[in-house]
């Protein structure tokens, strides 16, 4: 069971609070790279409770800073975007990409600019997204998952603002045993063999193994004439979960990233590893979503999420429109932070358990002056991958989870 202190603990993200300073330790990704135009407006971005702003320069180049301005903290959201710097429209001070204050129109004595401080932070831009640094002192490694080495025609990155807790969201992309049931009216229609034999009638066994870089996951079906079908979710800390399909499929990441307590940005990273995704497999990828590839989810203003009682007589299971809705509703629909005092979990539950457990242990590790998990210099996270195929009952998962290419058997 999770106290109500150990739950505030594990999802409070707000400055101050342990769980912010874990998630302050990694690079983290926070707006699609197509959104910062050059010349273009600033855009606000919120993460862990605090407020920032970027801007990319007329020639490319991005800045991030703290929102506020630095002199009487008017928004910089607001501010000038010229000459390769932003200027505060209130009295005119000017930031270069660097975090340098270049002009000071309203106090032009000698020396009194290069005094003003403003907060800044490296960024990085992969796999169609800026990633940003909040942390204090040196960068860690930036973590160069599959995705974030592909061409762009592979990758396609998609960003959601689901209006609650973190850490519900991202138990979902670690709960096996929901994809089955909820997700089941795409499971069924499923034509591939990675998806084919998730029938909720094919009871799968949960196993967990923790890793250098987070943990894996392993849903295992055993089938007839001595096969297991084997689905394993990779985890890596602290919000990215690789969701399992077969090696010549597209691939799917979830990336759980909380904007503050209350609201998280959940990327939804479609990629193939071998070629450019296909029209047909991006009209699939919508599966209920907003065009909006910024912000692909509008909560409904209907009651009871918009799920359509219709369709449920008429062999829809959840009502739902698509997996990924089903995911932003269900976490949604647990309240704002769901409250774990009062679950009662069950054997399947094991991956939210070791998750949590997980969580703490990296909560202990940067209280007792240790590193935060996943950061060791030689984890290799582009070859990191998920895995889903039919494999000989007696082979173990664990050697064939996150090898380069796993190849599912045809
Ligand atoms: S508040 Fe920005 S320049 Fe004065
Ligand atoms: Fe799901």
């Amino acid at each position: 069971m999770v106290t109500t202190v150990e739950n505030r603990l594990l999802t409070d993200v707000a400055p101050g609070t342990a769980m912010h300073r874990l998630w302050k330790s990694y690079w983290l990704p926070c707006i699609r790279t197509q959104k910062l135009v050059a010349g273009g407006r600033p855009e606000r971005i919120r993460l862990l409770g605090e407020n920032y702003v970027a801007f990319r320069t007329h020639d490319g180049r991005i800045g991030f800073f703290d929102e506020q301005c630095p002199h009487r903290r008017a928004s910089l959201t607001l501010a000038r975007n010229e000459d390769c710097a932003l200027r505060c429209i209130f009295h005119g001070w000017k930031f270069d990409v660097s975090g340098a204050v270049v002009e000071t129109p309203n106090d032009r004595r000698p020396g009194f600019r290069e005094q003003v401080k403003l907060r800044h932070f490296p960024t990085r831009e992969a796999g169609g997204m800026v990633w940003v640094y909040l942390g204090e002192g040196i960068a860690p490694r930036f973590p160069d998952l599959v995705f974030n080495t592909l061409p762009d025609a592979q990758v396609w990155a998609r960003a959601a603002v689901v209006p609650c807790n973190w850490l519900q969201g991202l138990e979902g992309t670690l709960d096996p045993a929901h994809v089955a049931i909820l997700h089941q009216n795409i499971t069924r229609s499923a034509q591939s063999l990675a998806t084919l034999n998730l029938m909720p009638e094919a009871e799968p066994r949960f196993e967990t193994e923790i890793r250098p870089y987070g943990m894996s996951v392993a849903a295992l079906r055993d089938l007839a004439g001595g096969e297991r079908y084997v689905r394993v979710t990779e985890y890596v800390a602290p919000g990215i979960s690789l969701i399992p399909y077969g090696a010549d499929e597209p691939q799917q990441c979830i990336m759980t990233i909380p904007i503050d307590s209350g609201h998280t940005l959940q990327w939804n990273v479609f990629f193939h590893y071998q070629r450019p995704l296909t029209a047909a497999e991006r009209e699939i990828m919508l599966l209920g979503t907003g065009p909006d590839d910024d912000d692909i989810y509008q909560p409904s203003d209907k009651p009871y999420w918009g799920q359509d009682r219709e369709a449920m007589a008429d062999n829809n299971f959840s009502g739902l429109a698509g997996v990924i809705i089903e995911d932003f509703v269900i976490a949604e629909s647990m309240g704002v932070v769901v409250d774990r005092e009062n679950e009662q979990l069950c054997a399947a539950d094991l991956s939210v358990v070791r998750l949590r457990r997980f969580l703490k242990a990296g909560l202990d590790s940067l209280a007792a002056g240790g590193q935060a998990p996943g950061q060791e210099s030689d984890i290799d996270f582009a070859a990191i991958r998920s895995t889903a195929g039919v494999f000989a009952a007696g082979q173990d998962w664990r050697g064939i989870a996150s090898a380069p290419q796993a190849t599912a058997a045809e």
